[in-house]
């Protein structure tokens, strides 16, 4: 989470975002994974109506929490709960988390390429977005897992030809 949290911040200041934007950014990683390894019970409890792949929970359980805890930025909530799977309506938040989540340097595959990745994301994020979200689903195809609904209009709304995005 170190990583991620030095990635995203590395990409406010590149960017030239103000303090509370970069802070929406650094709130959404610190507690995206804060229940990844939580026993099955306490995801259940705060996610009963997720999905039911065993991945896929914690976020919907983290941005539950955070909510109880007092989180009422939506677009916090929503890359926090749709982080593992995507969502067409996210603001930056939930696409610098998805894109920060895979490129973070500590992961032991494609080094150099999602280091040139993450080198481009400031200048370019549309297309960055695109080419981290190919790879995830790339990686879902090939696991032989199914393309959740929301990963599926995430994606279409990547690749539809929008001027406003
Ligand atoms: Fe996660």
């Amino acid at each position: 989470m170190q990583r991620v949290a030095e990635l995203a911040a590395a990409w406010a200041e590149a960017m030239g975002v103000p303090d509370n934007e970069r802070h929406r950014w650094l709130r959404a990683v610190w507690l995206h994974d804060a229940l990844r390894d939580a026993p099955a019970e306490e995801l259940e409890r705060w996610a009963s109506s997720a999905p039911a792949p065993a991945g896929l929970k914690h976020g919907p359980a983290a941005a539950a929490r955070a909510k109880a805890d007092g989180e009422v930025d939506r677009g916090v909530l929503d890359a926090v709960r749709y982080h593992s799977v995507g969502l067409a309506e996210w603001d930056m938040v939930g696409r610098v988390l998805y894109a920060a989540d895979f490129l973070e340097p500590g992961r032991p595959f494609e080094k150099e390429q999602r280091a040139e990745l993450a080198r481009r994301f400031p200048a370019d994020s549309r297309a960055v977005l695109r080419e981290v979200a190919r790879r995830r689903l790339a990686h879902i195809v090939a696991s032989g897992w199914p393309l959740l609904e929301p990963t599926v209009r995430f994606w279409n709304s990547l690749v539809s030809p929008s001027p406003s995005r």
